[in-house]
């Protein structure tokens, strides 16, 4: 089965753990991708938020969140009274996975498979074990499922704060909907509206 298992350290910090992903060869994702897109943040934070997976920018920058709905994230987290800098942000996968018609054509996200998502758990599990937040703001259905597991459905438990043992420990969880899925919206202004509401239960539980 893919895994990233083999790759991961027994120890170190994040810049341990970010040298390490760098080499991940834990299923076939690293092979189209121009580079693993670690999470990033400091240590010490307070909360992690938890995407799907890199986007075409996040995967040229090699960083998180840095393309369009890294901005509408930004917007949100603001609005509801949370420093996004104070942040620790990652995805359930990562490296881009995408479609593309030609070379040179644009790269068209695709979803992670649930193989994909299971294989690259471990740098998940590590991040949380060094992290150790106080709240995990679930992004999406794909963040939901890689921390919950497959039953996850956000529309039932987005805007709550969960509570539920993960690798071993128990963790306080605000699902949401993914950033990008606002883009995608008829009404944007409306499903913006239902993010930052969201999210304001999440900077509530970190009162
Ligand atoms: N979407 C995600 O889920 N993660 C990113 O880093 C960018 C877009
Ligand atoms: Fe490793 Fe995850 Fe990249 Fe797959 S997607 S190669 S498991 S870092």
């Amino acid at each position: 089965a893919y895994t990233a298992e083999p790759f991961v350290p027994g120890g170190g910090g994040l810049s341990a753990l970010r040298r390490a992903a760098a080499e991940c060869r834990g299923c076939p994702l690293h092979r189209d991708a121009t580079q693993t897109v670690f999470g990033s943040g400091d240590a010490d934070a307070r909360v992690m938020l938890v995407g799907e997976q890199p986007g075409d920018q996040e995967d040229r920058q090699g960083e998180p969140f840095v393309g369009p709905a890294g901005r509408v994230l930004d917007r949100a987290l603001e609005e509801a009274g949370i420093d996004p800098a104070e942040a620790y942000v990652t995805n359930a996968v990562k490296h881009f996975k995408f479609t593309q018609a030609e070379p040179r054509k644009r790269r068209i996200h695709k979803a992670p498979s649930l193989r994909e998502m299971t294989a690259c758990g471990p740098w998940l599990a590590a991040e949380l074990a060094v992290v150790e937040p106080e709240l995990i703001v679930v992004l999406g259905a794909t963040a939901g499922k890689a921390l919950l597991g497959s039953s996850f459905r956000v529309t039932q438990v987005r805007g709550t704060v969960l509570e539920e043992e993960i690798h071993g420990r128990a963790e306080r969880l605000v699902p949401t909907v993914h950033p990008s899925s606002v883009l995608r919206a008829d009404d944007r202004e409306a499903a913006y509206r239902g993010l930052v509401s969201d999210l304001r239960v999440a900077a509530q539980a970190l009162r």
